[in-house]
């Protein structure tokens, strides 16, 4: 059987065109694909909770340091992306705070996908919003 396809590779299309916040999301992909790893490679469980724990860890970080570059670049739609900010972190938070430590694969398996989906999503969607909106910005003063 052919295993799925969990990895996930940061490519040129997800660029913000800021390369602080771009490494900030290819470190981000990277753990979320240790993340995954520890959960096909049926890791102990103690494991995979250290993996989603740095995951989260790392998106309060990242969020933080977005919202310190939109109140730097008076960015206008700041408190929207901080709102979507915190729908995420309650995400992260209910999925991590919902797990037994020995809880079924499928309950890990379903969990990382989610996780995964929502990270991704919102770099792709709502940070490329700011992405465009600066992009903008700078064409306009050259
Ligand atoms: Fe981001
Ligand atoms: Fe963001």
């Amino acid at each position: 059987m052919k295993k799925p396809q969990w990895k996930i590779e940061w490519n040129d299309g997800m660029s913000v065109g800021i390369p602080e916040i771009d490494e900030d999301h290819k470190r981000f992909i990277l753990l979320i694909n240790e993340l995954n790893l520890s959960i096909t490679e049926r890791m102990k469980a103690t494991e995979i909770k250290k993996r989603l724990q740095d995951v989260i860890e790392d998106a309060n970080q990242h969020f933080e340091q977005e919202e310190k570059l939109f109140r730097e670049r008076q960015y206008p739609n700041a408190e929207g992306h901080a709102i979507s900010h915190n729908i995420v972190k309650n995400t992260l938070k209910r999925i991590q705070d919902s797990f037994v430590p020995y809880g079924l694969d499928a309950e890990w398996v379903d969990a990382a996908l989610v996780i995964k989906q929502i990270l991704i999503n919102h770099i792709l969607t709502e940070d490329m919003q700011y992405a465009d909106f600066f992009a903008t910005i700078k064409a306009k003063r050259q």
